[in-house]
């Protein structure tokens, strides 16, 4: 998810530059850099931690005339935070210069062949090895170049190439990741988003996935990947400052709600092979200790407590390890039972928050091996661990975690397939269908986010109840308990998360004619049990609304209203059924006028106790 802006024209850039790295800030980054092209030579400046550290590296810098030139804000996913490996980055001459947004896959492939070709690596991350593409296939023609350099990759990217041999052209290209043209008056800029030039243009052209764009002060070309040119209109946007920094969304929430599926497919990327094989580069725990785990603890709070919640099933279900959970904040002031045996995973978002950092330490002190799951590269917690799988969703704004909990799921559905792997507790064939399934989630999800509207005309007939229950049994329960934070927190409702099969033991006092309540009803082996508590409720007028999975009609006759998700299999299904609890609460807290990006009181990172 870093921030890229590309400009040829007839004006200095480095400040154009500069002011589209800006705009791309609530991206978020670590480091930041320029590339420009200045009297035959690409000059470079790049700098670690915010923009301010950039600009008092550009004061006085060389090519501050230049009119051609690529910036970047980085989020790290390949190689921690540092100037060497900020972009853009060079090609061995250091006449080709790249700034690249996504994944390239199989980057360690490439790496060796380009190195045993000659080619010397300056980074630690996969985005270097476009340049040296480049390099090996330049010819004079830096289009087919690059042309030629996609097709040795694998991956989601979206990336800007320039030569200091043209002095007047940048080369763009995607797979997935955005890429968007703003089209001026001798001048062209070229972006990962829309905000980055939004001051100085409004006409934009979209480059679609597999296309690649020749931008000069002149003129846009966008070709197809045999270079024929493609015809596409320019679109004149008409959104505020604002509203181009989410994206069009109203809200950061709901963007990042629909960011969900490149999340995923973000934090599976290059880790998960279709074999099953499972490769977490940032683990740092040698397989034989962790084929001899025979305890997973897992320590966090919140959203990232209800991940670990279903992280509990798959852990149980493929790896058959034993699992035990704790709140960090309780965790820290008991005397839990740790041994060098036991595999303490702490999932934190920020990576900061202090009670599961001094959990996480607590764990390591008592002779446990710790890992992070965090979406933060260079946080805490990534220093404190053993070793740590980073969930790559890009930043969130939202205080009301989202995209972050499903990366979370994603991350620590790995690392269960790689102990299931290493302790050996499910053939390889298993391991390869799960894989298969799992790596299809994303466009499952992408589908789903299109029909969306459905929830909000549910929320329109319940934002006005006074509380909401939320009931789930197995693998469902920690869906309904993300379900009813994410209610309480953005919309001030209460909510009460209880497992289905305890209701009659309490809980069930609180319904009356009419009462809201949520169940998680998905097709696994407690389906029926799930179906005898809706009878219960019903049987006390409540009105019920279901999550279930699409094909299942009966259910519709003894709920109120049913939101219906894609059919995965059991451990799989919350990837699915959390997102329209997600949406049940964005619709209701904003029928009820409530800021759903900044709830009152809460913190999006809670570094004291
Ligand atoms: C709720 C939410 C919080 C966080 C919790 C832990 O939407 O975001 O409950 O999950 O504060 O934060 P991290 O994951 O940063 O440790």
């Amino acid at each position: 998810m870093c921030g890229i802006i590309a400009y040829v024209g007839r004006r200095p850039c480095t400040d154009l530059l500069y002011q589209g790295l800006r705009k791309l800030e609530y991206r978020g980054y670590d480091s930041a850099g320029l590339s420009v092209l200045d009297n035959g030579e690409v000059r470079i400046v790049r700098a670690v931690g915010n923009l301010d550290n950039l600009e008092r590296e550009l004061k006085g810098g060389d090519g501050n005339g230049a009119s051609t030139g690529l910036g970047h804000t980085r989020w790290a996913t390949h190689g921690r935070p540092s100037t060497e490996n900020a972009h853009p980055h060079l090609d061995c001459s250091g006449r080709i210069s790249i700034v690249l947004n996504g994944i390239i896959e199989n980057y360690a492939v490439l790496r060796d062949e380009l190195s045993g070709e000659g080619h010397g690596f300056r980074s630690e991350t996969d985005a270097e090895v476009v340049s040296h593409l480049i390099e090996k296939h330049y010819d004079g023609d830096l289009v087919e170049a690059v042309r030629r350099s996609i097709g040795d990759i694998e991956g989601h990217f979206a990336f800007c190439a320039v030569h200091a041999d043209h002095p007047q052209l940048i080369v763009g290209a995607r797979k997935e990741c955005p890429l968007m043209v703003g089209v001026g008056k001798d001048e062209n800029f070229i972006a990962s988003a829309i905000p980055a030039f939004l001051s100085e243009t409004r006409d934009v052209i979209a480059i679609e996935d597999g296309e690649l764009v020749a931008v000069t002060p002149e003129g846009v070309e966008v070709l197809d990947l045999e270079l024929r040119p493609v015809e596409r209109d320019v679109t004149r946007v008409n959104w505020d400052a604002d509203a181009a920094e989410k994206g069009g969304y109203e809200t950061f929430m709901r963007k990042e709600i629909f960011e969900q599926p490149a999340a995923l497919a973000d934090t599976l990327a290059g880790r998960l092979g279709g074999d099953g094989m499972v490769t977490l580069e940032d683990i740092n725990i040698p397989d034989e200790e962790l084929a001899a785990i025979d305890k997973v603890y897992v320590v966090a709070c919140g959203t990232s407590y209800h991940a670990g919640l279903v992280g509990r099933y798959v852990l149980e279900g493929w790896a058959r390890t034993a699992v035990e959970l704790d709140i960090a904040s309780e965790f820290r002031y008991r005397d839990p039972v740790l041994s060098p045996r036991t595999l303490v995973i702490g999932i934190s978002q920020s990576g900061e928050t202090a009670d599961t950092l001094v959990a996480m330490r607590q764990a390591k002190k008592s002779g446990a091996k710790v890992i992070a799951i965090t979406n933060i590269m260079g946080s805490q917690a990534t220093r404190d661990a053993d070793g740590v799988v980073y969930t790559r969703a890009g930043l969130e704004i939202g205080v009301a975690a989202t995209k972050t909990h499903l990366a979370q799921i994603a991350a620590i559905q790995l690392i269960a397939l790689h102990l299931a792997r290493l302790k050996g507790t499910k053939p390889p064939e298993e391991l390869a269908a799960i894989s298969a399934e799992l790596h299809g989630v994303p466009d499952l999800l992408t589908d789903y986010l299109r029909r969306e509207t459905a929830t909000r005309e549910i929320a329109k007939r319940y934002f006005e109840k006074p509380f909401f229950l939320y009931l789930g049994r197995g693998i469902g329960l920690p869906v309904c308990l993300e379900g009813a934070l994410k209610l309480k927190e953005i919309s001030y409702i209460p909510t009460e998360a209880y497992a289905a099969g305890e209701m009659k033991h309490g809980p069930i006092a609180l319904l009356e004619k009419g009462s809201p309540v949520v169940v998680v009803a998905t097709d696994g082996h407690v389906y029926d049990k799930v179906v005898s508590n809706i009878e219960e409720v019903r049987a006390r007028e409540a009105s019920v609304i279901a999550v279930a999975t699409e094909g299942n009609e009966q259910i519709q006759s003894i709920c109120d209203d049913v939101m219906y998700v894609p059919r995965t299999s059991e451990m799989l299904s919350p990837l699915l059924s959390v997102v329209p609890l997600q949406l049940l609460a964005y619709h209701i807290a904003l029928l009820k006028g409530c800021n759903v990006d900044q709830p009152r009181n809460l913190a999006k990172t809670v570094t004291v106790e």
